[in-house]
Order: structure tokens, then C-alpha cells, then sequence
């Protein structure tokens, strides 16, 4: 046997392995390099969040409008108790003292009456949209064909969904709710002090007007600082999410040390931006409360000689001094919302690019149902290339698979079976040729309609953190519990189901961690019987399992195949044999294709894996 083939078969595992971690490199990188691609002005996604503000406009406009007595009113007292002072003080009219503290009271109860009002329905709005969005996002996310969660880290995707959300849910409630009655509270106590004395007013306003300069340099630094740490935050979760799921291989490498590294790396970039975004947020306040100190000292400066000489009232300049000292408490606050804004900002730029990512795999606009049994599937010159790479995985494919029979997919790791497979359910378009299934082309059917009809089997089934009961209802949503026993017995799971304590009911665990490599396999087989496809995938639904388990999976799924269409990737002989006919695929291109005995006859690629497969199973 020539020495190639040899060292080609011989790690198998390792081989997948190597191109998964491959891949997975590959897949980082695209998602690192693909941060902001454009930045939309600030304008554009004000407007784009108003969208999702717009059918609780209602609730909205109510709670604007109790914002505004709400703010006027800190005016009023300002007002008020200056010249309440002048009253009692200056010109002596006694009952004042009554009057101003029971107006003060009554503007006080009411004012708490509309702040609530104000609080209650913006929050609300602020709820409701975020929660639409949300949904949105979701259900976004579940129209994007595979390539696109192959492209780009689940670490940045739940980052997005979670915290970017969060980030924005804040902001609005923050911003509608504070600076719409903080601006009202600045226009009215803006009035008290023009009304009091304009030109002093335009000399204390110009000073506070500088507040703006600093609030808009720093306000961009921040929102630069805590767009780095979201995405750091994003990096964090992958690197948590990856230690967790891949708990198992990071023991057994003693990868340890290595993720504890990644993790602090990117740990203490968050960290980093975060102390960058507060210092930035630190130095803020203490600017603005010196640019307020500065106007109050000019005021009390100047309109002391205006008192002492008679120009202005005592009444007015207190009245002006409150208003004044009320007014910094709106400014700073107004301030510090746009530390809130910059990064919602930020937030929203990412969400709308995950929601403006159009998915590639589009279903024609007039397709069609896929019915009838058994199904006859052909692949017409079919090449395939992953988007994103240069180099053909398939090449004119060509072949039939008449409804009802079995064909098998033999080849070297990396050969392209998979690919192969998977291009019948219409995970992946293909590069130029035709797939049809009873003669229409795969890309007329409805894509639900499609998959509905072809049952996948890997040696890799995700199972759901749920009961078994659940899982395999996951097959088909509205079947009965017998229905699910009938597939569990099907499948050989009835037994080992039963044995369990809680039976059907037993949780299984994060990805089915609790059940063994045999009785996972068997739950997904039970899944493809309550599925009932006409058309059957098994891409080496047994290469994962020890003898024993693979003998009763085996049965199992020899009871799956029959009357139904069926394409085979198996590593097992025994499968094989039996196959109706068997396509040898080598780098992408079926090199020889035939039943066994006639392949074995022409001793060529096919008789070389299967006496390379001998030689393991001696060995
Ligand atoms: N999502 C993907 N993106 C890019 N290349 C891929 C992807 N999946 C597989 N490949 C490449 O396609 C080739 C065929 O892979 P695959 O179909 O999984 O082979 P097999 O199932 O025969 O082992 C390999 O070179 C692999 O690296
Ligand atoms: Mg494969």
C-alpha cells in the first residue's frame, strides 16, 4: 500500500480536529477585522431609535408633557422665594409668611405628582422599545444563514444582544426622563434670571455656557473608551463561553494557564477603557463645578455694588442667586447625560449592523412547497467554493440518487463530504451548477418547506439544556408523549430512558453532557424518527462512539433508513456495503463511484481507504 494513503488516514481524528481549529482561527480573525465598517451620524440613529419609540408615541407624548410643569416649577420656587423674601423682609407685609411656604408646599406636591407621571411613562416607552428591539435582533439573527454565525465569534453576537441592549435601554429612560424636564427646569430658571436682571443674566449664562466646550471634547473621548471596552466585553464572553463548552479539551491539554492568560489579556483591556471612560468621566464633574463657581462669583461681584446702590432689589437677587444655584444641578446633570449618550450611540452603531446585515440566502419570491414521496435528488455540475475563500471545496459534482435509495459518501478527511451534504438542505448556495430534488432546483422551495423534508444526523447533535422529552420533541414540535415513546423505541433509547429515575423527564444537561455518546446519538436518531424525512442525512452519525454503543446506533439508524432517500457519510465498511452506490470524493471531485464490489474490483481509491480502514481496526 503506497505510503501517502498511510499517513493520510492514519490520524483521522486529529486531522479533523487540526482544520477545526483552523477554522476557528480563520473565523476570529474575520470577526476582529470586521468592527465598524461605517459610522452613521449621530442624526441618523436618533432617528432610526424614534422608529422603535413610535407605537408607544402616546405614552410618550404624556409623559413629555408632565416634564414640562414638572421643570417649570423648579422656576417657580426660585422665583417665589425671592420674592416672598422681598415681601417679608423688605417691605414688611407680615402675612407673606403664610402665603410663600404654603405656595412653596403645593408646587412641591405637584411638581412630585408630575415628575412620576414623567418617570413612569418614559420608562415605559423606554422598556417597551427596547423590548421590541430585542425581538427584532433575535429574530434577525435566526433568518442568517450558517456562514454568517460560522463568521464572526458567539462571544460578540451575545455581547451585542445583551449588553449593547442594556447600554441603550439606559439610555433612553435616561435621557428622555432626566434631560427633557432638566432642559424645561434650565428654560424656566433661565426666565427667573433673565426676568430678574437681563444683562446679568447674559454675563452669569455666558460664563455657564462654557460648560458646553469641555462636555463635547470629553464626551467623544468617553464614547471612543467604552466602544473599545464593550468589545472587550464581547471578547470576554467568548473566551468564558469557549472555556466552558470546551472544558473537557482545555483539561486534557492543560490549556489552563494558556486561557487563564487570554482571559486577564483581555480582561484588563476592559479594564483599561473603563478607567479611561471614568477618568474622563471623573474629570468632567469637577470642570463643570468650577465653570458654575466662577458664574456664581461673577454674579455676587457685580450685583453686590447693584444692591448697595439701589439698582436692583434684594427680592430679585435672590431670587437670581437661587435660580442660579438651581440651574448647575440641571446643567451638570444635562452633562452627564452625554456620557450616557455616547455610548448608546456606540451601541446602536453595532446593533444596527447586525440588523442591516441582509442574509445571503434569499428564498425566491414565488417558492414553491416541496411535496411527494420518496424523493430523487441530483446534483448537476455543482461546484462549491466557502464564501470568503479562494479555494473550491467541490467540483463538478455529478451525480443521482434515485428516490428511495441509499448512497455513500466515502473519502479522506477534508474531502468535501460534508460540504456535500450539507448543500442539499440549502445550508450554503452553491458557487455554479444546480441541486434539484425532484427536479426543481433547491433554491425554488421554500427553505422551511425544504428542510422540513430532510432529516440531519452528525456526529455532532446539538442537544438542548431541557428534559429528553423536550429534545425530542424538538423533531416535531405537536407530537403526542406516545408519539415520542414510539420514535424513543425506534431509535433503541426506550430503554436506557426508562432506566433513568425521571424518565422522559430527566434533564440531560448543557449539550446532553449527562447522557453518554451512545444515548446522545440515539436521542437525535429518536428526533430524525419523530422528524419522519423523506430525505436522511448521516454524516458519521457512529464514528464517535466506542463498539458497543456503535452496534446498537447502528441498528438504530438501519431502521431509520428504510424508504427513505438517504446520503451516507460513514468511515464504517459495514454502512457502505450496502450502499445502492458509492461516490469517492478526493479534494472535491468524485474520483470513482460504483457499488462495493465493483470498486473493490477496480482497485483504485476506494480499495485503498477500505484496506487502510483494515489495517486500523488490526491494529
Ligand atoms: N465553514 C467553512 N468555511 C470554510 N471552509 C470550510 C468550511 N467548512 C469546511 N471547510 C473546508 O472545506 C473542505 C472540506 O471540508 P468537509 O466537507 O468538512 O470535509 P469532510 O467532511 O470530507 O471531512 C476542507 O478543506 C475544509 O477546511
Ligand atoms: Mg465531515
Amino acid at each position: 500500500m503506497p505510503d501517502s494513503v498511510k499517513s493520510q488516514t492514519k490520524p483521522q481524528g486529529a486531522d479533523t480536529q487540526e482544520v477545526k481549529a483552523e477554522e476557528k482561527d480563520a473565523v476570529v480573525s474575520a470577526a476582529s477585522t470586521q468592527v465598524n465598517l461605517k459610522d452613521p451620524t449621530q442624526t441618523q440613529i436618533y432617528l432610526r431609535m424614534l422608529k422603535y419609540i413610535k407605537p408607544y408615541w402616546l405614552m410618550f407624548v404624556l409623559g413629555l408633557i408632565a416634564a414640562v410643569p414638572s421643570g417649570a416649577m423648579d422656576g417657580a420656587i426660585a422665583w417665589l422665594a425671592g420674592q416672598g423674601l422681598q415681601k417679608i423682609v423688605v417691605e414688611g407685609r407680615e402675612h407673606f409668611i403664610y402665603y410663600v411656604p404654603v405656595a412653596v408646599l403645593i408646587i412641591a406636591t405637584s411638581q412630585g405628582v408630575f415628575r412620576f407621571l414623567e418617570s413612569y411613562c418614559i420608562r415605559y416607552v423606554g422598556a417597551a422599545a427596547i423590548r421590541d428591539l430585542r425581538n427584532e435582533l433575535f429574530a434577525h439573527l435566526e433568518k442568517q444563514p450558517l456562514l454568517y454565525f460560522q463568521g464572526q465569534s458567539s462571544g460578540v453576537l451575545i455581547g451585542r444582544m445583551i449588553n449593547d441592549v442594556a447600554i441603550i435601554e439606559n439610555a433612553i429612560s435616561q435621557t428622555f426622563q432626566s434631560m427633557i424636564s432638566r432642559m424645561i427646569t434650565l428654560i424656566s430658571l433661565a426666565a427667573v434670571v433673565i426676568l430678574q436682571s437681563w444683562w446679568l443674566a447674559i454675563v452669569a449664562l455666558s460664563i455657564l455656557s462654557c460648560i458646553v466646550l469641555p462636555v463635547g471634547i470629553l464626551g467623544r473621548k468617553i464614547r471612543k473608551s467604552s466602544r473599545k471596552s464593550q468589545e472587550a466585553i464581547g471578547d470576554l464572553v467568548s473566551v468564558l463561553s469557549e472555556s466552558i463548552q470546551g472544558a473537557k479539551i482545555v483539561q486534557s491539554f492543560n490549556l489552563e494557564h494558556f486561557q487563564t492568560t487570554k482571559f486577564h489579556e483581555t480582561n484588563q483591556s476592559f479594564f483599561h477603557n473603563t478607567t479611561k471612560a471614568a477618568r474622563h468621566e471623573a474629570l468632567l464633574s469637577p470642570i463643570l463645578a468650577f465653570i458654575g463657581a466662577a458664574g456664581i462669583a461673577a454674579v455676587m461681584w457685580i450685583a453686590g455694588y447693584q444692591v448697595v446702590n439701589n439698582h436692583m432689589t434684594l427680592g430679585s437677587l435672590t431670587s437670581f442667586i437661587i435660580a442660579l444655584l438651581l440651574l448647575y444641578s440641571p446643567i451638570k446633570n444635562i452633562g452627564r447625560i452625554n456620557g450616557v449618550i455616547q455610548p448608546a450611540l456606540a451601541a446602536a452603531t453595532r446593533i444596527f449592523e447586525v440588523l442591516d446585515k441582509v442574509p445571503d440566502l434569499i428564498e425566491a419570491p414565488d417558492a414553491k412547497e416541496l411535496h411527494g414521496v420518496p424523493h430523487q435528488i441530483r446534483f448537476d455540475k455543482v461546484c462549491f467554493q466557502y464564501p470568503g475563500t479562494n479555494q473550491q471545496v467541490l467540483r463538478n459534482i455529478d451525480f443521482e440518487i434515485p428516490a428511495g435509495q441509499l448512497i455513500a459518501l466515502v473519502g479522506l478527511s477534508g474531502s468535501g463530504k460534508s460540504t456535500l451534504a450539507n448543500l442539499v438542505p440549502r445550508f450554503y448556495d452553491i458557487t455554479s451548477g444546480a441541486i434539484t430534488i425532484d427536479g426543481i432546483n433547491v433554491n425554488q422551495y421554500k427553505l422551511e418547506s425544504l428542510r422540513s423534508r430532510i432529516a440531519v444526523v452528525t456526529q455532532d447533535n446539538f442537544l438542548f439544556n431541557t428534559s429528553i422529552e423536550e429534545n425530542i420533541r424538538l423533531g416535531r414540535i405537536d407530537a403526542t408523549r406516545e408519539e415520542i415513546e414510539q420514535a424513543a423505541r425506534a431509535a433503541y433509547a426506550h430503554d436506557f430512558i426508562s432506566d433513568l429515575t425521571e424518565g422522559y423527564a430527566t434533564q440531560i444537561g448543557e449539550r446532553g453532557v449527562r447522557l453518554s455518546g451512545g444515548q446522545q446519538q440515539r436521542l437525535a436518531i429518536a428526533r430524525a424518527f419523530l422528524k419522519n424525512a423523506p430525505i436522511l442525512i448521516l454524516d458519521e452519525a457512529t464514528s464517535s462512539l466506542d463498539n458497543e454503543s456503535e452496534k446498537m446506533v447502528q441498528e438504530a439508524l438501519n431502521n431509520l433508513m428504510k424508504g427513505r432517500t438517504v446520503i451516507v457519510i460513514a468511515h464504517r465498511l459495514s454502512t457502505v456495503r450496502h450502499a445502492d452506490r458509492i461516490l469517492v470524493l478526493q479534494e472535491g471531485s468524485i474520483v470513482e463511484s460504483g457499488n462495493h464490489d465493483t470498486l473493490i474490483e477496480h482497485n483504485g481509491v476506494y480499495k485503498r481507504l477500505i484496506e487502510a480502514q483494515f489495517e486500523r481496526q488490526e491494529a
